[in-house]
């Protein structure tokens, strides 16, 4: 899964000027941020034009174990990406406001628009993980935060699953302004999640939209059954 994972993000890297790639945190992307900083892929990328962002931050230092930024730079982006290129969520220094805030603002001057239009999309590519609660980014099922259209990042006080931390988050509206959405969904214990994702309108990963296309990357564990095809 992450070798085909892999595969997908390389080969959009060449239809954009500057690439913009939403990564993601969890335990879902980790093989596939190896793999990337390992050859043959490390050097498929071109680091001086991609642009990574998060889409979702523990409210924890810069350094933290649970820092979702930290494990995307410790395997795949120090030492490889630019540093300019690295969009993090401040966490140090700001209130939790702040911080959804900022990184709002830091969106919008990467993009050059403080409106998200449809002919470009803010992300070439969005990577996502399923909660066990059917959560994406940090948008829990029940919480304010699904219902939010006029942000583009949002504050998140209150985590719906451990870790909790508060957490600042993408909105839907964010999300949905991508080329493409890749979730990775692996292990047994997202088995069932992944057939109710499917199905229940009110999960947050059902509500999840992209102006291209939206691919469910399942490894055979976690597959739903029968599969959604
Ligand atoms: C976070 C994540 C979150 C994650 C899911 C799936 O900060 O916790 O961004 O949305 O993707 O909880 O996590 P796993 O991949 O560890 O199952």
């Amino acid at each position: 899964m992450a070798q085909l994972a892999a595969e997908r993000l390389i080969a959009l890297l060449d239809r954009s000027e500057r690439p913009s790639i939403c990564l993601t945190g969890g335990t879902s992307p980790i093989r596939l941020y190896q793999l990337l900083g390992e050859e043959p892929y490390a050097s498929r990328i071109p680091w001086s034009r991609v642009h990574w962002f998060i889409g979702d931050e523990r409210f924890v230092p810069p350094n933290d174990p649970l820092s979702n930024m930290a494990a995307a730079r410790r395997l795949l982006l120090d030492d490889r990406a630019p540093h300019a290129n690295i969009h993090a969520v401040r966490t140090a220094g700001v209130t939790l406001d702040e911080a959804a805030q900022a990184y709002e603002e830091e969106l919008q001057a990467f993009h050059g628009s403080d409106s998200l239009d449809t002919a470009t999309p803010l992300f070439d590519l969005v990577l996502l993980g399923l909660g066990a609660d059917g959560h994406v980014a940090s948008l829990f099922p029940g919480q304010q935060t699904m219902t939010v259209t006029d942000r583009w990042v949002v504050p998140v006080p209150k985590a719906g699953m451990e870790p909790y931390v508060p957490r600042i988050s993408l909105t839907f509206a964010a999300l949905a302004s991508s080329r493409e959405i890749l979730f990775q969904i692996a292990g047994a214990a997202k088995k069932a999640i992944a057939a109710r994702a499917m199905q229940e309108a009110d999960l947050p990963a059902h509500r999840v939209r992209s102006q291209g296309e939206i691919i469910w990357m399942f490894d055979k564990a976690a597959l739903p059954d029968p599969a959604p095809i």
